[in-house]
């Protein structure tokens, strides 16, 4: 949309030790300043393992590298005895501006509820951290409920009791296209990223909807994001793979060229 400035986002999931993430970084960077990439037009963020950010952080804030910065989970808790957990406020002081929230990958194979996922982003937003929601549907409930029930639900959950001036990024990736090559057609994402919109409407306020990016998730490549940012709906992308790759994800930040 014109008024909501697009999100490319990398998910590197469980990929890139902290030096393998120190060449990606610079060669994203460098391929993106090589291809006269204008910053301002596109918002880039990358999500690393938590073993990652500092060193990611310290490249990006020595280099003046314009990449915001995320985690890909986070506690619910602020701090205290809770092993193997990162607090938000730790994430925050590495000058990450964002946190994934109920990936699919975590409510599967961390068994996150709905409630878990709106516990979350109350943490992220006592930390000043921008939540990027992540909600969508399997292809067993797609037959069963139709296309937005499942991620219309878990939005409504995750926005209980959020501020209408919250700032929040909502991800709508059907379990179905993330990491198969299965990709949704543009029409299909158009159709949820716009029931979703209505929900943070009436969650949030009309002002809230009008100025909330909502990412389409799900085997986005440089081939096919064009078609999805076309979409009225659809400010942005999550992208997994495709993110590894330092080229492709020039090419996908570059989708307008
Ligand atoms: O969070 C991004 C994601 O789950 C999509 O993964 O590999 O299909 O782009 P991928």
């Amino acid at each position: 949309s014109v008024t909501r400035k697009p999100l490319i986002a990398g998910n590197w999931k469980m990929n890139l030790d902290h030096l393998q993430a120190v060449a990606f970084v610079q060669k994203l960077h460098w391929t993106l300043k090589d291809a006269g990439h204008e910053h301002d037009t596109v918002e880039v963020a990358v999500f690393p393992p938590f073993t990652d950010i500092r060193t990611v952080q310290t490249l990006i804030d020595a280099d003046k590298i314009p990449f915001a910065l995320g985690g890909q989970d986070l506690s619910t808790k602020d701090s205290g005895a809770y092993t193997g957990e990162i607090s938000g406020a730790f994430l925050k002081k590495l000058d990450a501006g964002y946190v994934i929230i109920g990936h699919s990958e975590r409510r599967e194979y961390h068994h996150e509820s709905d409630a878990d996922v709106a516990a979350k982003v109350q943490a992220a937003l006592r930390h000043d951290l921008v939540p990027v929601i992540c909600v969508g549907e399997t292809l067993e409930q797609r037959e069963e409920s139709g296309p937005t029930a499942v991620s219309v639900e878990q939005l409504k959950v995750a926005l209980e009791g959020v501020p209408a001036d919250a700032d929040v990024v909502v991800a709508y990736e059907p379990v179905w296209a993330i990491g198969t090559g299965q990709v949704a057609s543009p029409e299909q994402a158009q159709e949820v990223c716009s029931a979703l919109r209505a929900v943070v409407a009436a969650s949030l306020g009309d002002e809230a909807a009008a100025r909330t990016r909502i990412l389409y998730g799900g085997s986005v490549k440089s081939g096919n994001i064009a078609s999805f940012m076309r979409e009225p709906d659809v400010d942005g992308a999550l992208v997994g793979g495709a993110s590894l790759i330092a080229e492709e994800f020039a090419a996908i930040v570059r989708y307008q060229k």
